[in-house]
């Protein structure tokens, strides 16, 4: 049997396979883990962009019980054995991760009224918790027109923050990438030949994956605020995709589909753009239930009475408010 390594993190400890990051075991223990922005556990070879992740590593290992000598992205950093981590009980890391929130935040508009994404926005999320009221940033912050790539994505560079999650999406999910980060520092910027990237089944993936309001879907921008639509399990057969979705509704009427998403806010299953953009009757899909969105996000409030038990189809089902 593999050995397992056993690591400490905010003085509670698991035992994980070697190759495990701190990360992951983090996720495992439950509790406070780190946030990641940029960290996709189904996309290789994510993580390391973003920074937010950052934690202590107090006690390299049993057989060197030194600190690593500066904070550590916890996303890439693999636990040894009697390694002990700090997370949300080190101020260094909090202060840090206040840190880095104000950067991500320097060039992020505040349009968090007006952007489809509010409600489900990881950054916006992160700043409640990191960020600061007012900024110390005077200087011009960068700006870019949107950019309709294709007939269902638009992209708002302006709310971008760089995490390569869409580029690492496109390349896996879709036959081959064709867009990618351009240029270097302060100039980067998700390319615009991201407009042939739309033509790719699976490319619309690259919506629920990115963590702000980046990416958004055409055939959903302004129908509605997230928090007042109703999401519910729904699926189809489909020769593409598991055809496992969440149907977002207005009244009877679908006017979005997702894929569905752990607790960690990652795609379970990926789905296909036939099933995402092209089906949006009520008839298309089999309803299973309101899908419980956990206890922390805003379109959970006073939304469900839960546990539901739904017939196949019945969209009113125990909604308590709307
Ligand atoms: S568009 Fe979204 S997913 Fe792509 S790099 Fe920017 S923030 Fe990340
Ligand atoms: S999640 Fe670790 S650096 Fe982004």
């Amino acid at each position: 049997m593999e050995n397992l390594l056993k690591v400490t993190i905010d003085g509670k400890s698991i035992e994980v396979p070697p190759g495990t990051t701190i990360l992951q075991a983090a996720r495992q223990l439950g509790g406070n883990y780190p946030p990641a922005m940029c960290y996709y556990s189904s996309l290789k070879d994510t993580g390391g962009k973003c920074r937010v992740c950052l934690v202590k590593v107090a006690q390299t290992s049993e057989t060197n019980p030194r600190p690593m000598p500066k904070l550590v992205a916890s996303c890439l950093t693999r636990v040894e054995q009697g390694m002990v981590v700090e997370n949300q009980s080190s101020p260094e890391v909090l202060e840090a991760r206040n840190g880095v929130v104000e950067f991500l935040l320097i060039n992020h508009p505040l349009d968090c009224p007006v952007c489809d994404q509010a409600g489900e926005c990881d950054l916006q999320n992160l700043s409640y918790e990191h960020g600061t009221e007012g900024t110390r940033y005077e200087e011009q912050r960068r700006e870019f027109n949107k950019i309709d790539i294709g007939p269902y994505v638009q992209l708002h560079m302006t709310r971008c923050i760089l995490c390569y999650r869409c580029v690492y999406a496109a390349e896996q999910l879709t036959d081959s990438r064709v867009h990618g980060v351009l240029n270097r520092g302060d100039v980067s910027e998700i390319s615009t030949y991201i407009q042939n990237a739309i033509d790719k089944d699976f490319s619309g993936n690259i919506i629920d994956v990115c963590p702000v309001g980046a990416l958004t879907d055409k055939t959903y921008r302004f129908k509605q605020r997230v928090w007042f639509s109703k999401p519910f399990n729904a699926h189809r057969s489909c020769a593409k995709c598991s055809g496992q979705t969440i149907a977002w509704m207005k009244g009877d009427a679908i006017i979005r589909i997702t894929a569905r998403k752990n607790a960690f806010g990652e795609v379970e299953d990926f789905i296909c753009n036939e099933c995402r953009f092209e089906h949006k009757q009520l008839s298309d899909w089999t309803i299973e239930g309101p899908r419980d969105m956990g206890e922390d996000s805003v379109i959970s409030a006073n939304k469900y009475e839960l546990p539901v038990i739904s017939p196949a189809v019945n969209v009113d089902a125990k909604f308590v408010s709307e």
